[in-house]
């Protein structure tokens, strides 16, 4: 009886690691967006607007984060190029980007 009670248990736990909702889905790359940074400045995550960042020209959504509330984070906002910020000013550098998913990438303006 122990014994199938810890199998359903073990079941339950795999099926709903399984079901886990990622975040960092890869899309597909002729799905990415392509923005410039002036098009990248309305995605600061304010007014219910998406929160997106650029990092070595790619472009991440942070909307879903609860480290980027309201498109801010430590006293950097989103929206804007944060490639020199990330590697030289924050104590975690680029590792913790494999955390947010990658939608798009920063292109030049005309
Ligand atoms: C003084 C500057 C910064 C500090 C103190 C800081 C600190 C933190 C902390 C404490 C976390 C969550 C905890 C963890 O690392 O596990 C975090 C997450 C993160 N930070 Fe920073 N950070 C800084 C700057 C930046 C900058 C400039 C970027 C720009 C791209 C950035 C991007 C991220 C991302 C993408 C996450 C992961 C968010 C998530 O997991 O949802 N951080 N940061």
């Amino acid at each position: 009886m122990k014994r199938l009670y810890l199998m359903i248990v073990l079941v339950l736990l795999v099926s709903l690691s399984a079901c886990q909702p990622s975040d960092t889905t890869e899309i597909p790359d002729d799905e990415l967006v392509e923005l410039t940074l002036e098009e990248l400045s309305y995605y600061d995550g304010k007014n219910g607007r998406p929160a997106y960042i650029a990092v070595n020209g790619d472009i991440y959504d942070v909307s879903n984060s609860v480290f980027w509330m309201n498109g801010g984070h430590n006293g950097f906002a989103a929206g804007q190029d944060l490639t020199d910020a990330i590697i030289n000013q924050s104590p975690h550098g680029l590792s913790n980007l494999s955390r947010v998913p990658k939608i798009g990438i920063l292109v030049e303006g005309d």
